[in-house]
C-alpha cells in the first residue's frame, strides 16, 4: 500500500514547535514516533532524478538512524508528474511521503511547507538532482547530533567545490556573496557557501518565527530569522546535473538581492555577538604598512637605482608588495585559518585569490578618491579624500580576504 498523499498546509510560513499529530497530518504513514530526522526534497520536474536519489538516501539513512527518519518530497503540481513518480516510490520506500502542490509555488515556501508537515526533531533539505552529493548527508547529520543548531553543505571549505564551473561563472556566484556581504553582512558573512540549499537545522532553533522568503536561498531565511548559535560547514563537491534542467533564471539574482534587503529592511535579524576582531585587524594593519615600505623601496630600486620607466616600477613594486603581504597574512594575520587549508595548491589559489581582491580593491579606491574629492570635498583637499579612499578600501580588503578568501569552516561553540 502507498502512502497517500500528504496536503499542503495553508496560512503562515511558519515551523511549529512541537511536530504536528501524524493523524492529522498522514494516518498511513507508518514509521515509530518521535523521529530523529526529517529531510525535504524540493522538486520540480525532476522525474529522472527522484528514483536514484530516493534509493541512495533510503539506503544511507537505513544504515545509519533506521526508521527514525522520513522523507518528505515537495512537489509544485510539475508537468513530468514527478509527484506521481515518488508516490509510487512510497510503497517500495514507507519513509518517503508527498506532497503535490497546485495552489502555491516556488522554492523557499516548497521547503518550509514540507517542514510545517515534519515529524522530526532535525529538519533538513536537499536538492533532488543528484547535484547535492547523498554521501555529505550523515556528516551534516552527525554535526547536528553533536550539537551543532545548522550544518551547512559547502563548497568553499576544505573538501569543497564545483565539478566544472567556468571562470565567469565561478566569479557571478562569489560576485552575488559579495554583494550580498555588503548588504546584509548579519546574515551573510556567518556561513562560507550562504548559497547553499543543502543543509540541515534544529527544528527547536527555527521554529516559531514567521518566515518570509523569496526566491531560491531559504537558508539566509534561517540564518536570518532562527536563533542559531552553533554552525557547523562540511565540504561537498557541487555535481552537474546528469538529468533534466536547472530552474534558474536571472530572477533568482534579483530575488536574491531583494530577500538580503528585506531581512535587513525588517530588522529582525537574530544578531549574534561575535568577537571584533581587533589582533586580526592589527596584524593585517601591520602587515599593510610592510607592504608599503616594499613597495618604496622596489620602486626607488627601478626607477631611481636602474633608471626604468615610472610605470613600469610602480606596477612591478606593487605586485611584489602585494605578493610579500600575501605571505605576512598567510603565515602570520590568518595563520590559524590557513593551517586548516594546508598544501602548496591551496596557498597558491588563495595568493590568487588575494591579488585579485587587492586588484578590486584599487580600483574601489579610484572610484572612491575621485567620489571624495569631486562630490563630497572641495578643491585642495585630495589628501584627505585620499585619506579616506584608503581607509575603506582598507576595511574591503580584511573584510572580503577574511570572509572569501582565508574562511574555512566557522565553528562558533557555544559558550
Ligand atoms: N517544489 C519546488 N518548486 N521545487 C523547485 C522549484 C519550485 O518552484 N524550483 C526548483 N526546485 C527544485 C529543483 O527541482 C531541484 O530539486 C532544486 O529545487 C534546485 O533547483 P535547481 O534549478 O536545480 O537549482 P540549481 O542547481 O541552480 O541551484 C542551486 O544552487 C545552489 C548552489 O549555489 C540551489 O537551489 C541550491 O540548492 C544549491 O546548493
Ligand atoms: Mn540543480
Amino acid at each position: 500500500m502507498p502512502n497517500q498523499l500528504l496536503s499542503p498546509p495553508s496560512g503562515p510560513l511558519q515551523v511549529p514547535i512541537t511536530a504536528p499529530s501524524i493523524a492529522d497530518i498522514n494516518p498511513s504513514f507508518g514509521p515509530k514516533r518521535p523521529l530523529k530526522f526529517s529531510l525535504v526534497i524540493p522538486t520540480y520536474n525532476e522525474r529522472g532524478n527522484v528514483t536514484q536519489l530516493i534509493a541512495q538516501l533510503t539506503a544511507l539513512l537505513d544504515g545509519f538512524i533506521p526508521a527514525e527518519y522520513e522523507l518528505i518530497l515537495v512537489d509544485d503540481d510539475s508537468a513530468d508528474r514527478t509527484w506521481q513518480v515518488a508516490q509510487d516510490l512510497t510503497d517500495r520506500y514507507p519513509q518517503l511521503q508527498v506532497m503535490r502542490r497546485q495552489k502555491e509555488h516556488g522554492l523557499s515556501s516548497a521547503v518550509i511547507r514540507g517542514w510545517q508537515v515534519a515529524q522530526g526533531e532535525i529538519l533538513g533539505v536537499i536538492d533532488a538532482d543528484l547535484q547535492h552529493p547523498p554521501e555529505v548527508l550523515l556528516k551534516l547529520l552527525q554535526a547536528t547530533l553533536n550539537g551543532a543548531d545548522l550544518a551547512v553543505a559547502s563548497r568553499h571549505v576544505e573538501g569543497g567545490g564545483v565539478s566544472d564551473w567556468s571562470v565567469v561563472r565561478r566569479f557571478l556566484s562569489r560576485g552575488a556573496q559579495v554583494l550580498g556581504l555588503v548588504v546584509c553582512p548579519a546574515v551573510v558573512g556567518r556561513v562560507s557557501d550562504p548559497m547553499s540549499g543543502y543543509f540541515m537545522v534544529r527544528r527547536s532553533a527555527i521554529a516559531g518565527p514567521l518566515l518570509n522568503p523569496l526566491g531560491y536561498k531559504i537558508l539566509l531565511e534561517v540564518i536570518g530569522r532562527g536563533s542559531i548559535k552553533e554552525i557547523a560547514e562540511i565540504g561537498y563537491v557541487f555535481q552537474e546535473r546528469v538529468s533534466g534542467a536547472s530552474k534558474v533564471t536571472w530572477k533568482q539574482y534579483i530575488d536574491y538581492l531583494g530577500h538580503l534587503a528585506r531581512l535587513r529592511s525588517q530588522g529582525k535579524i537574530t544578531k549574534v555577538r561575535q568577537d571584533f576582531p581587533t589582533s586580526r585587524l592589527i596584524r593585517y594593519g601591520l602587515v599593510g604598512l610592510s607592504g608599503l615600505f616594499v613597495d618604496m623601496a622596489i620602486l626607488y630600486l627601478l626607477s631611481t637605482q636602474l633608471g626604468w620607466g615610472l610605470t613600469r616600477s610602480k606596477i612591478i613594486a606593487a605586485e611584489i608588495a602585494i605578493v610579500s603581504n600575501f605571505f605576512w597574512h598567510d603565515a602570520w594575520t590568518f595563520a590559524d585559518l590557513s593551517q586548516r587549508q594546508k598544501g602548496w595548491s591551496a596557498r597558491f589559489k588563495r595568493l590568487l585569490k588575494f591579488n585579485t581582491i587587492c586588484l578590486i580593491g584599487l580600483g574601489l579606491g579610484v572610484v572612491l578618491l575621485n567620489f571624495f574629492y569631486n562630490l563630497v570635498f572641495q578643491q585642495n583637499q585630495r589628501y584627505v579624500a585620499n585619506l579616506i579612499a584608503i581607509g575603506l578600501v582598507a576595511v574591503w580588503n580584511f573584510q572580503i580576504n577574511l570572509k572569501l578568501n582565508w574562511r574555512t569552516a566557522a565553528v562558533l561553540r557555544r559558550k
